[in-house]
């Protein structure tokens, strides 16, 4: 049986993947920030070498994407030199790592998705060491890593722009969501279910984009939102008045670091591997409302 470390497994992804596997009966160590910092090379060492796993996956990161503009170094230790210590600890051991990174190595400015062997072109801080983080497993690791590369996250256990929608839906506000980005909305659950068929199938090491097929804008997916909070709350009190969003452009709402234009990601490498890609980001949003809206305070 595999023997599987998750770091990091106090976040959003991290909750989730452990949770899967240890639904399916696979030995699985989660450690968060307080049990491992991935920013201590001893305490990466001691950690890999008294667990002795066969595949890590490393959900550790700095996901403040406006903060790392400001803090880029602190950014680095934990997205590049993490990654790094991560790597060189799996090397000795023999092990295999899974390393997530993001659409935000690329520059954002393409038309058509982005194929797992683009150019990289990162236009941010966050994208910068999220990039080291991924060259570090490489050069480390290049025949037992996989780079899995994620975007528009939202799951059951983290803050996302889905959740804040499923708030402002109840709470009657009609927000004005930016409608000049594109990218593929993404459930965590869907996102660790690939990590495991990667490792379950032998897959070749390398690159994937663990991200939704088809494609949308926050307003288009704010939208979705705001339709099924609806058809929520109008089954429970069909007399309730209803928001709904407004769409807007990132004029409007300038930030730190620049957002993409455009996110979207090829999946080609699922299909050479023989693994089903993640599906329809629709569907996925369906799939993953009842258990987030759940969640929801
Ligand atoms: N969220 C997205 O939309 C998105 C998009 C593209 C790619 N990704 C990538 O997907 C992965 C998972 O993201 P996520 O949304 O699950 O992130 P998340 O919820 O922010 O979780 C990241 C976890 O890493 C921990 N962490 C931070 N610094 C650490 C350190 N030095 N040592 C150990 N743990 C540390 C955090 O702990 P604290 O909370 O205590 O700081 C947090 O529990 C990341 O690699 C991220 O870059 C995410």
């Amino acid at each position: 049986m595999t023997r599987w470390l998750v770091t990091g497994a106090g976040g959003m992804l991290g909750r989730d993947l452990t949770g899967l596997l240890a639904g399916l009966g696979e030995p699985v160590t989660g450690v968060t920030r307080d049990d491992l910092d991935i920013t201590s090379a001893a305490a990466v060492s001691s950690a890999v070498e008294a667990l002795k796993p066969d595949v890590v996956v490393n959900c550790a990161a700095w996901t403040a994407v406006d903060d790392a503009e400001t803090h880029e170094d602190t950014a680095l230790a934990v997205n590049g030199q993490g990654p790094a210590h991560l790597a060189a600890a799996c090397r000795l051991l023999g092990a295999t790592l899974v390393q997530l990174s993001t659409d935000y190595v690329f520059d954002g400015t393409a038309c058509q998705p982005y194929p797992e062997d683009a150019e990289p072109g990162p236009r941010t801080a966050y994208g910068r060491t999220k990039l080291a983080g991924e060259q570090a497993v490489r050069a480390a690791l290049p025949d037992a890593s996989y780079i899995v590369r994620t975007a528009w996250l939202y799951g059951a256990h983290g803050p996302s722009f889905v959740r804040t929608m499923i708030r402002l839906a109840r709470a009657g506000t009609s927000p004005a969501v930016v409608d000049d980005q594109h990218g593929q909305p993404t459930w965590t659950a869907d996102v660790a279910r690939q990590i495991h068929a990667l490792i379950t199938t032998g897959a070749p090491p390398g690159t994937y984009h663990a991200t939704s097929t088809g494609q949308t804008t926050w307003f288009g997916l704010a939208a979705e939102v705001f339709r099924l909070v609806s058809a929520a709350g109008s089954h429970d009190n069909p007399e309730r008045t209803v928001a709904s969003p407004t769409p807007t452009t990132s004029d409007a709402y300038p930030r730190p670091a620049p957002r993409p234009g455009y996110s979207v990601l090829g999946h080609d490498a699922w299909a050479a591997a023989g693994i089903p890609p993640v599906g329809h980001w629709r569907d996925a949003l369906h799939r993953a409302f009842p258990a987030i809206a759940e969640s929801q305070p």
